[in-house]
């Protein structure tokens, strides 16, 4: 089967995975493509985001997107990159399957809502995937990241599982809708994702903001090269921001500056009591915690 990948991964996680995937595809004689978004300035400069994808994917039966999880959704310009998806055609095949990476608080929202986007292209989304990982959020901010233990290899049984399950999908037949199984988190966090983890305005206003000293600054360019979103640019030997490509949060530019010339903006110590309060009620509750969708019978009476 030919199967393309696109793959958002500020903070690395999501590039674990969609290696792991690409590995086992691969094993499995599949064909495999990948179109990797992160720090592509094309993309997060883009004036036309369906030309942007036309020029660059492949002919594919099977697409996957995937990408983290932000603010109980799916990164916002995973959304839009969905949302851009042409029609299904000769080239670009009907099945789409969605998978996330997130921080063991919430997976919220994320495949619900990539599936009813695939979906309103034209697709049918067959099967989907959350893996546990590190919380890149709180390793900028917290006394140390939460479930920093995670993604050490336990992921490969369920990747492993996602992979043969597609490796039985009939492209030209007829293939189920994971549907309702994606609404594992129930209504109240459906309530919430839509009235309070807005993700845009937690960048804009609830997030602390991300701030580079440039009396500290050697310009070196390492926050510009570890920039997901290209916010970040080198003007001569300064580090200036992008207006057109807001930051979102990955915290990369703050752990790696060698000078420790980024710092955080902000009520930090509201952040870390609000994100302590979500990993003691939370943390790791979401059962189970990762999972290809719709989950098997055989899964479900056994464990
Ligand atoms: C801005 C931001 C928001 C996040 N929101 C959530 C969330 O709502 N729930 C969760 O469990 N993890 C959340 N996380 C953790 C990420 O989903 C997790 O670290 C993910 O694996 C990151 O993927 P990446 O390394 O591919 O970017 C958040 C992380 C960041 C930086
Ligand atoms: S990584 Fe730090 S020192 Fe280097 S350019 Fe960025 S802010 Fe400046
Ligand atoms: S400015 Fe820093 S925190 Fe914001 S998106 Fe870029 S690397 Fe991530």
């Amino acid at each position: 089967m030919k199967i393309t990948i696109i793959q958002f991964s500020p903070s690395g996680n999501s590039k674990v995975v969609t290696q792991d995937i690409i590995a086992m595809l691969e094993s499995k004689h599949h064909e495999v493509n990948l179109l990797d978004i992160t720090g592509d300035a094309a993309f997060f400069n883009r004036n036309n985001l369906q030309e942007y994808l036309a020029q660059r994917v492949t002919p594919h039966d099977v697409l996957l997107v995937g990408g983290p999880v932000y603010a109980h959704h799916m990164q916002y310009h995973v959304l839009d990159l969905i949302k851009s998806l042409p029609k299904p055609n000769d080239a670009w095949g009907k099945l789409a399957i969605p998978y996330v990476t997130y921080g063991g608080i919430s997976s919220g929202v994320a495949l619900k809502e990539s599936r009813k986007f695939l979906r309103e292209t034209g697709r049918i989304v067959p099967l989907a995937m959350k893996i546990v990982a590190p919380h890149r959020m709180t390793r900028a901010f917290m006394p140390e990241e939460f479930n920093s233990d995670k993604l050490k290899g336990e992921q490969l049984k369920d990747i492993e599982e996602l992979v043969n399950r597609i490796g039985l999908l009939n492209p030209e037949g007829k293939v189920n809708d994971a549907g309702r199984s994606l609404h594992y988190n129930g209504i109240v966090t459906t309530l919430l994702a839509k009235t309070v983890f807005i993700e845009k305005t937690w960048h804009e206003k609830r997030y602390p903001r991300v701030v580079v000293n440039p009396a500290i600054c050697t310009g070196c360019g390492k926050c510009v090269r570890l920039c997901p979103v290209a916010h970040l640019k080198k003007e001569g030997e300064s580090v200036v921001t992008s207006a057109s490509s807001g930051c979102i949060h990955c915290l990369n530019c703050v752990v790696n500056c060698p000078s420790k010339a980024v710092s955080l903006q902000g009520d930090l110590e509201k952040g870390r009591a609000f994100m302590s309060n979500m990993i003691a009620k939370k943390g790791n509750k979401e059962t189970p915690g990762s999972a290809v969708y719709p989950i098997l019978k055989s899964k479900i009476s056994c464990c």
